[in-house]
């Protein structure tokens, strides 16, 4: 018999089997609890919950440790491309030639974007943030691409055509958001450098590639590619669990990504860090994060999992000082930001909390110096979160132990009352 934890409740004694991931993480089985003892489990925030068992992700956030399928993101940030990683989450393993070439094949025939679709943005107002837009656009596309009865077949199209078309869809946005003419995919160029000419090509001012934006725009992607079970990735499963089509599980996703506790952080940490620039109020701002009574927090800063460094912000730090080099750019956010790290990282609330940067802290900044536009940035994010979205329901799917996702409650309201007249209350 396997390992176990005893419980005693009620006179009697229960014993809960332990289970054991391959990389020695421990968690008490208790899908049995309630049916055995009557209990359920309380964990606000899911903090102390496993949901699924999942080969995709490993992450370690005492030691600061990232892996896609076993590699460290490390190697993929420093050798992979975004394709191929995405193949790697996506598929479980690294592509061959030939799969990568048929991979590649497969993205540019399905690039386009429905004609129709431009109508659905032209009529969104001005005003309206790209994340609900993305999100609205990617449901929507169910009803342009209606479903084919093999399922197989079916997975394997809706896959690829997200892949692809939400780049796509993501710069006709920013084009129709500025009047600009959309620009459409050209089958010469590689995913990064199609996005990049897609965003920023125009007739009057054709855009010159640079091959270490093009990296270091992969590099952006491969460190947002997943992140196991986080907010956006268990909303996309746990919408999936009611069997809803992949189109509205991703849009979910997006949704959820959307937060600025979230994926909207990326947004979140260059307001703050403009705010601090033109207010010029660095102090005040490190006072007001500790302050418990203010709600006030220091955005980019802090994890759910990540008790140390988070690894891709390590990476991100250091792709934001060679792409400015490269660029000949210098930010005054940068200074502020690398300014703000020094004082919290020495400061003992920070230190006492566990409050390191994380992976949106720099990340703002290199977008920046591409140029892409501050609302789009979590839109950057969502591309590069949707094959850990895709990875993780395609998982959920083929998962033998995979419910219905219908969480318990602890009732916590008025016991039984009777209703009570409009004229005698
Ligand atoms: N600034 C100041 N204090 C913070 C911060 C922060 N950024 N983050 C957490 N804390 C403090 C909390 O006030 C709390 O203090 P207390 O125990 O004295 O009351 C303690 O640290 C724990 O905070 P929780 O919110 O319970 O921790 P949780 O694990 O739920 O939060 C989160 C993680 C949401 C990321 C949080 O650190 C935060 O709000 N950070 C800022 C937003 C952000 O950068 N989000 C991006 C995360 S990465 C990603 O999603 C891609």
């Amino acid at each position: 018999m396997g390992e176990y934890v005893t419980l005693h409740y009620a006179g009697r004694e229960f014993q809960l089997p332990l289970v054991e991931g391959s990389q020695g993480e421990k968690a008490i089985d208790i899908s049995r609890l309630r049916q055995d003892t009557g209990l359920i489990t309380l964990d606000p925030g899911f903090a102390n919950t496993g949901s699924c068992r999942s080969a995709i992700t490993f992450v370690d956030g005492e030691r600061g440790i990232l892996r896609y399928r076993g590699i460290p993101v490390e190697q993929l940030a420093e050798r992979s491309t975004f394709k191929e990683t995405a193949y790697l989450l996506i598929n479980g393993v690294l592509p061959t030639q030939q799969e990568q070439t048929r991979f590649s094949v497969l993205l540019n025939d399905n690039s386009l974007v429905h004609e129709d679709m431009k109508t659905f943005y032209q009529n969104f107002p001005r005003s309206s943030h790209p994340m609900g837009i993305l999100s609205a656009m990617v449901n929507a596309l169910r009803s342009f691409y209606p479903e084919i009865q093999n399922l197989e077949e079916e997975i394997n199209i809706t896959v690829t055509r997200l892949l692809s078309k939400v780049r796509t869809m993501a710069a006709m946005s920013y084009k129709i958001s500025r009047g600009h003419t959309v620009v459409y995919p050209r089958p010469d160029l590689t995913y990064c450098a199609n996005f990049l000419n897609m965003m920023f090509d125009s007739p009057v001012r054709p855009y010159e590639l640079d091959p270490d934006v093009v990296k270091a725009l992969n590099v952006f992607l491969i460190l947002h590619a997943d992140h196991e079970q986080n907010c956006s990735t268990a909303a996309v499963r746990v919408v999936g669990s009611a069997r809803v089509n992949l189109y509205a599980a991703i849009s979910a996703g997006i949704a959820a990504l959307w937060g600025p506790l979230h994926g909207g952080a990326n947004q979140a940490v260059i307001e703050m860090l403009q705010d601090i620039v033109v207010k010029k109020n660095l102090g005040q701002a490190v006072a007001r994060a500790k302050d418990r009574k203010d709600a006030y927090r220091l955005m980019g800063f802090g994890h759910r999992v990540y008790k140390t460094y988070d690894p891709r912000a390590k990476i991100m730090k250091r792709m934001v000082h060679l792409l400015l080099e490269k660029l000949r750019l210098s930010d005054p956010l940068l200074e502020v930001a690398l300014e703000l790290e020094e004082i919290a990282l020495k400061d003992d609330y920070f230190v006492e909390h566990h409050l390191y940067p994380n992976v949106d802290f720099y990340s703002g900044i290199a977008l920046r110096a591409i140029g892409i536009p501050t609302n789009m940035f979590t839109v950057l994010f969502a591309i590069g979160r949707l094959p850990g979205w895709i990875a993780q329901w395609k998982e959920s799917m083929d998962d033998p132990d995979w419910k219905l996702c219908r969480p318990r409650q602890v009732y916590a309201g008025p016991a039984e009352r009777p209703y009570v007249s409009i004229e005698e209350r």
